[in-house]
């Protein structure tokens, strides 16, 4: 069932609805701002589990615990070190997730075995009423099935969970449409985990040194990401994916020599460019992921023009590159991933 509410204000009933749905143990589909999450009891483990069931998700990755108080992270996390304290400060509510070292509160279904939890306080007004009326600790996922793009929208969700959770809420469309930074505080030098909204500089500007993840090196399909998730080819669309990278021309002009020996070998192809370039390309469906000089666009547009291509059956889809100068390391973290590092360099 998908009920609409007002991520701003969020009405009541609706909230302790869903609340209900959560304290009885079930899973419930809800709005942050940075993607829709699949949000469950965290301190339960058979809750914690269904998670699992219903994404078709490993089991050996771990979700992360959403809170909306910063007191409420005591109760979850063994040691609260000085510099989660000025993150949160800086940047809670918001797109920040620290990781740091669990409570026997948090049961190992949540944490995928580790030692550690992850911790976040979401911005959207809705997602954090439904955390205080479902009693403070909700783990929630991306809602997406495992291995498909993260849903930046109700629609999203309906599409690959519908039918079997009892409830989607329904905010809108999301604000950010990337997950998460993670980073992790459980050991001697911060480290990124996952590049996302909340820059490597912006954290770097509140508790100094911070390292990111040598793991998630771009381009090197044998890395071993710090985070479990990492390592998975997420983000994934249906068809090849290969990103064409380089000075603006050469990119169009082989973007468009490519989709050309495509459509004549009789294949399906696709283009994800820039509103800049939009009208050079020729013999393919060609999705434009907004202007270049809106990197958060870009950010917000991305999963669903992979989904979209997934709903036309395109076999190769050709996308340009996106280095943005802001959230441009974790765009292209998303995009690589989804290409499953395939990219070409004109
Ligand atoms: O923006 C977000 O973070 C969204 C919304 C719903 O809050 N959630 C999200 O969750 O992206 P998920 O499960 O799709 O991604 C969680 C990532 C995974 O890569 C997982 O491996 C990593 O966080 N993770 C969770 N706990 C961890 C831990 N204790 N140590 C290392 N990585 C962890
Ligand atoms: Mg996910």
């Amino acid at each position: 069932m998908i009920v609409k509410t007002d991520p701003q204000r969020p009405q009541k009933d609706i909230i302790e609805k869903a609340a209900a749905v959560i304290r009885g143990g079930g899973l419930a589909a809800f709005p942050t701002e940075t993607v829709y999450g699949l949000g469950a009891d965290a301190l339960r483990p058979e809750a914690a589990r269904k998670i699992y069931t219903v994404k078709g998700r490993p089991s050996d990755n771990p979700l992360i615990v959403h809170i909306a108080d910063f007191e409420a992270l005591y109760r979850i996390a063994a040691e609260v070190p000085p510099a989660a304290r000025r993150l949160a400060e800086a940047f809670w509510p918001g797109p920040l997730t620290m990781i740091l070292r669990k409570t026997d509160a948090v049961p190992r279904e949540t944490t995928g075995g580790l030692d550690t939890v992850a911790v976040r306080m979401p911005a959207s007004p809705a997602a954090l009423a439904l955390i205080r009326e479902s009693g403070g600790y909700i783990a929630a996922p991306s809602a997406n099935v495992s291995g498909r793009p993260s849903p930046t929208c109700a629609e999203h969700v309906a599409r690959d969970l519908g039918g079997r959770i009892p409830l989607i809420l329904d905010g809108g469309p999301v604000r950010i449409g990337l997950e998460s930074t993670i980073l992790d505080l459980s050991e001697e030098i911060p480290t990124i985990l996952r590049p996302g909204y909340i820059t490597g500089e912006m954290l770097a500007g509140v508790i100094g040194e911070v390292q990111t993840d040598p793991g998630l090196s771009a381009g090197d399909p044998q890395a071993r990401p710090k985070a479990p998730g990492m390592k998975y080819r997420h983000y994934a669309p249906r068809a090849e994916l290969i990103v064409v990278s380089g000075e603006a021309g050469k990119v169009t002009e082989t973007i468009n020599r490519l989709t050309a020996e495509s459509s004549a070998a009789g294949k399906r192809a696709g283009v994800i460019c820039s509103d800049e370039t939009r009208g050079e390309y020729r013999s393919a469906v060609v999705k434009s992921i907004g202007s270049r000089s809106d990197e958060d666009g870009i950010a917000r547009h991305l999963y669903a023009i992979l989904r979209e291509f997934d709903d036309l059956d395109t076999e190769i889809i050709y996308s340009e590159s996106f280095s943005t100068p802001r959230i441009g390391q974790a765009i292209m973290n998303r995009l690589l991933k989804a290409a499953g590092h395939q990219v070409m360099e004109v």
